[in-house]
Parts: structure tokens; sequence; C-alpha cells
């Protein structure tokens, strides 16, 4: 009566679509299982590299359960064991994943009543918690997959947008720390309506590009002149980093949520491992060591 659920990685924000734009990869992720129990919320099992609390008050997993039973008016509970496929901490959406695995195991199972897009509250809540900032840019990807734009967080008004289908990603995560409260509080207070418009634009055309399944337009849009030069100070070398990755074919590199994770996108399947060897070269170069991993929508 143990169920499994798998939770990708999200990257959220796409490029300059901060707070905004999100989406969801293949392959890295956390898994989940949970069972039914007669009450309460109970994390019997973490499986990860860094030191986690099994409170289910502390824990996004734990939290997005109880939310869940909350709505549906239930006084079951449920036994969560997680298994952690990405560090925390790292701008991959790792405390999302651990919220939407729970939020989705907890509906399913009892009596899959809530429809994924009414998922998303729940497991916002559960990350809000434990980031103390509200948005949906790694939840809702990771529970409707593909790209998501959130429209606004209150009320929460998200739409699915699409996937690309060749669209290569090389997800590298350097070995250091960067906390989502600093890398807001780095942001500016004010923008000029030229930088406005140019991330506006490079955002739409994000959009556009996973609604029409279009490489080649969204090759053009990850160009960002607000979050990324105020954020690439706290990742030692991510200027050399990105421009090596440009040098060896991506055709754009971004910072993954509020990073330090770096990503890089290609559609050519001949060039990705040159683009990853270029990014952990980089890195090193500048004594930080990663982990990379190639991924895909
Ligand atoms: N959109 C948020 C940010 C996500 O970039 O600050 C943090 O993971």
């Amino acid at each position: 009566e143990w169920i499994k659920v798998f939770a990708p990685a999200t990257i959220g924000n796409i490029g300059p679509g901060f707070d905004v734009l999100g989406l969801s990869v293949k392959y890295v992720g956390d898994t989940l299982e949970a069972r039914k129990i007669e009450e309460g919320i109970v994390i019997s099992e973490i499986e990860s590299d860094m030191p986690l609390s099994t409170d289910p008050e502390k824990n996004t997993a734990g939290i997005a359960a109880a939310e869940v039973l909350k709505i549906l008016n239930i006084t079951g509970g449920v036994e969560l064991k997680i298994k952690k496929g990405m560090p925390s901490g790292s701008g991959l959406g790792s405390s999302a994943a651990s919220a939407a695995a729970a939020a989705f195991a907890t509906n399913y199972l009892y009596g899959d009543q809530l429809t994924r897009e009414e998922l998303i509250l729940p497991a916002t809540r559960a990350e809000a918690f434990v980031s103390g900032a509200f948005f949906a840019d790694n939840t809702a990807p990771c529970l409707l997959g593909g790209a998501t734009l959130t429209r606004s967080c209150m009320p929460l008004d998200v739409t699915k947008i699409g996937s690309i289908s060749n669209l290569l990603i090389v997800l590298v995560t350097p070995d250091i720390v960067v906390l989502t409260k600093e890398a807001r509080d780095i942001l500016p207070t004010q923008v000029d309506m030229k930088d406005f418009i140019y991330n506006m634009a490079n955002s739409c055309l994000i959009t556009a590009a996973f609604a029409k399944d279009d490489y080649g337009l969204f090759a053009r849009s990850l160009n960002d002149a607000i979050v990324e030069p105020a954020r690439s100070k706290l990742i030692a070398g991510y200027d050399d980093v990105k421009a090596n990755a440009l040098r060896a074919g991506a055709d754009g590199v971004a910072i993954s949520g509020s990073g330090p994770t770096v990503f890089a996108i290609t559609n050519d399947p001949r060039k990705v491992r040159f683009i990853q060897d270029a990014m952990v070269r980089t890195f090193r170069m500048h004594g930080v060591e990663s982990t990379s991993v190639i991924t895909e929508v």
C-alpha cells in the first residue's frame, strides 16, 4: 500500500523571467514513498547528502501533506519516506520538489480529489514556510511539467506553457553556498525602463518558444539585464563560465533560480559534452569544484 512518486528538479526562474517563468527537467529529482496511516504526518526516513529535518512541521514534504489533508478536510494521516535527488540550496527547487511530491502523494492516497493545478497552492505554502517567500516558479513546473508562467501569486494564477522537445540543458552546480534570501536582498529595488523592456521582451520570447516548441526562439532569449548582473557576483567565476560555455557552443547561459546552479542550453547532442566540460573546467580554474548533469525537458 506504499505508493512511489518522482518530483523533478526545476529551473525557476528561466533567465529574465524572474519569479514568473519556471521549467521542470528530467532525470534529476526527489523520490518519495507514501502510505496512509490513521492520523498525523510521519516522516520515517530521509535519504540525503545533507542533514534534513524529519519533523513534519519543519520539512516542506510534511507541511505540504498537512496542507492537502486540511483542504480535503480529512482526519487520516500519511507516512512519508523521502529520497533526495539534489542538494538543498542549489537553485534546483529542492524544497519545492519534496513539497510537490508529498502534496501529490497525499492527494492520491485520499481519492485523488484535487487537480495538479489545485496542488500548487498547498505545495507553494509549504515551500514558503521554509524559504520565507511565496513564489510558485518551482512548485508549478514541478507539478505541471514543462514550462509554466506564474502571473500572480496572490491569488495564485499559473499557466502551463508547453515544452521544447529538442532542448538539451547542462546543469552545473558549483560547490558554493548561495542563500536565496541573500540572492534576493542583492537585487536592485529600481530598474531602468530600457532594462525592464529588454527583460520583458526576452521573457515573452521564452513563453512563445515553449508554446511553439521552438528551440530557435529560446536560443535568442536567455538575456537578463536586471537580475543576472546582480546575482552573478555571488557565484565565483560566473562570467568566465558563461563566456566559455558560449565559446564551446552553448546558445545561452543563465543562473538557475537563485543559484548557485548555472545552466547552459543547446539543441546539438554533439556539443553538449564540450559545453559541460568547459563549464566544469572554468569553475575549477576559479578554485570551485562542481557537479554536473545533462538533462532535457
Ligand atoms: N524565483 C526565486 C528567485 C526562486 O530567483 O529568487 C528561488 O529558488
